[in-house]
């Protein structure tokens, strides 16, 4: 048995699983692979300013608490590859052609099922904790008009799915990917993930300065920056939020 969900703390209701890690982390030593898993948020966290909307008990929110000691921070993005590809493979077992829309968004066709939020802390040269947060859009059957980009399984399958059973899913492909990166095997990582990604090496649109650009996604550097080739202006490699993904 792996070490991810080995520990399985799970609650009824917090405010936030990533802030729930964050606490216990502040008060002691938290094993490796602890997972925080809560039937309701009341203050769920998403990218930047956003809130992650889940209806209590229709989907799952949870926290991986990592100590990802062997990476140097200025590889952590390796360690978002796994996460999302281990998300990825979790949810393909219900789903064909699942993707990721970079960094680690979770798309079936041109809606979001999932995200992920990864806080690293590092001390010294080395990442110490990692809190892997994981929301994934699992039963719920409508998200309101505030999130017209949102579906869930449920809504694509038409039919329920157990959520402990993909908890346990979710564990296991986890600690699969986590596994390999521990034991340095860094290609199949880096192939699957730029391979699952949303977009590549099509020609999309793209939005770059408030400008529309036309650009071929190539795949993602050692720093998780986005490599477009432009036509006639070459490679570039784009941080989060220095470009945006508008379609074909
Ligand atoms: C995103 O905006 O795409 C990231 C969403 C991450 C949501 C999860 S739900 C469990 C964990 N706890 C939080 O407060 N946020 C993350």
């Amino acid at each position: 048995m792996g070490t991810i969900g080995n520990l399985l703390i799970e609650l009824q209701e917090v405010n936030s699983t990533n802030h729930y890690a964050e606490r216990i982390l502040r008060n002691g030593e938290v094993e490796e692979g602890t997972v925080i898993h809560a039937w309701s948020q009341t203050d769920g966290k998403g990218q930047g300013e956003n809130r992650w909307q889940s209806e209590p008990g229709q989907n799952l929110t949870l926290s991986i608490i990592l100590h990802p000691l062997f990476l140097q921070p200025g590889r952590q993005f390796i360690l978002n590859k796994a996460i999302s590809l281990g998300v990825l493979d979790a949810v393909s077992h219900y789903l064909d052609g699942v993707k990721i829309k970079w960094p680690n968004d979770i798309l079936a066709g041109s809606k979001k099922i999932g995200g992920i939020l990864i806080r690293h802390t590092v001390e010294g040269v080395l990442l110490k904790d990692s809190i892997v947060g994981i929301g994934l859009n699992v039963n719920q059957k409508d998200f309101g008009p505030g999130l017209p980009d949102a579906a869930s399984l449920a809504m694509i399958l038409h039919r329920e799915v157990d959520l402990k059973e993909l908890l346990t899913r979710l564990c296991d492909a986890m600690e699969m990917r986590y596994s390999r990166l521990k034991e340095e095997e860094v290609s199949p990582l880096e192939t699957d993930y730029c391979n699952a990604l949303l977009g590549i090496r099509q020609e999309r649109i793209f939005l770059v300065e408030g400008k529309p650009v036309s650009g071929t996604i190539q795949g993602v550097d050692e720093f998780g920056r986005l490599l477009v080739e432009h036509p006639g202006d070459g490679l570039r490699a784009y941080a989060h939020k220095e470009i945006e993904y508008l379609g074909e």
